[in-house]
């Protein structure tokens, strides 16, 4: 019993509206999330140069860990690099916008902070950057979290929150674990 080229008609149709308003659904989920939550991919795209990024800029050694800009903004700048963070520990304010910023001059390392949402992969040639508000005090491990050679279980770094008032800049904006 064939079915008529009307029937047909009407089935089509009819998959041809329920497939598009799953897809309408969908993109309205998307954009709801992208623009009233905030969800987005990365999209931080700079790159930089892995080979030279230790001789000039922004990841020279002395420019790593955090900084206080002239308007306030709290920048960390950490180094991923086979088998360890540079700086080894850094700090931060609570309750406080800080940015990290990221470079592995070597391979692809990942980097979470424990308890917080700060989770980023860090590729050579891009620099990597989260914002975040650390809500509580304390020492928050900082794992490599991506396999990046014999050493990628050794690698981890701490990271400090302290109090806003224990947090304390030096004269050029510097601050920093202190001795170990
Ligand atoms: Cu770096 Cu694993």
């Amino acid at each position: 019993m064939a079915m008529r080229e009307h029937d047909v008609a009407r089935s089509e149709l009819r998959w041809t509206a329920v497939v598009s308003a799953f897809v309408i659904v969908t993109m309205a989920f998307t954009l709801f999330a992208a623009l009233a939550l905030h969800r987005n991919p990365p999209s931080n795209l700079e790159r930089i140069d892995p080979k030279t990024l230790h001789l000039s800029g922004e990841f020279t050694e002395s420019n790593l860990g955090t900084r206080v800009e002239a308007n306030g903004q709290v920048t960390t700048r950490i180094v991923a690099t086979q088998f360890t963070f540079v700086p080894r520990c850094v700090v931060v304010p609570e309750g406080q916008e800080v940015t990290l910023r990221l470079a592995s001059p070597d391979v692809i390392h990942g980097i979470l902070v424990t308890g917080t949402n700060v989770n980023t992969m860090v590729v050579p040639g891009y620099v990597s950057q989260v914002h975040t508000v650390f809500r509580s005090t304390g020492d928050l491990l900082m794992p490599c979290h991506e396999f990046c050679g014999l050493g990628h279980s050794q690698m981890l770094a701490r990271l400090r929150v302290v109090p806003r008032e224990q947090f304390r800049p030096d004269a050029q904006g510097r601050a920093s674990c202190g001795p170990e």
